[in-house]
């Protein structure tokens, strides 16, 4: 099992930035979380942190054939790319959405995601921990 993990705008200033929504680990911290977790699970994992659309829709691409399984955190993108959620549809690939705060209880424009529409499954408000939990949803279907 091949998962590939994108990480969308700003969430390369994790642990700088608004830690009382994303909390204090760096984006390398959720880096060497991720490979942990996927080292005992048997998955291969690569990752992709972009802070813009068109690369990060050039990663979707770029796993068709190659990924068994997309979790992706498409951070601000989420809520205004229409060409991420066409990017998910167009590959194919069992993809996961993941939000490190509780979306759902933010503004009002964090209510909108366009890519959900192309997920077998959302997890916000989990911390970092959601994205393990997204892999083992692709490895398990739960
Ligand atoms: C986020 C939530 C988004 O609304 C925000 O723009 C982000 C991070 C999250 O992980 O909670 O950049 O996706």
């Amino acid at each position: 099992m091949k998962i590939l993990v994108i990480n969308g705008p700003n969430l390369n200033m994790l642990g700088i930035r608004e830690p009382d929504h994303y909390g204090k680990e760096t984006y390398e911290d959720l880096l060497n979380k991720i490979k942990a977790h996927c080292q005992t699970k048997g998955v291969e994992v690569a990752f992709y942190q972009s802070n813009h659309e068109g690369d990060l829709v050039d990663a979707i691409q770029g796993a068709y054939g190659v990924m068994d399984g997309i979790v992706i955190n498409p951070g601000a993108y989420t809520h205004t790319s229409i060409a991420l959620l066409d990017a998910v549809k167009s590959v194919g690939i069992p993809t996961v959405e993941v939000h490190i705060s509780k979306v759902e209880e933010r503004e009002e424009f964090r209510q909108i995601s366009y890519i959900r529409l192309a997920c077998a499954k959302t997890i916000t408000g989990r911390g970092t921990d959601g994205y393990l939990m997204a892999i083992d949803f692709l490895l398990n279907g739960k």
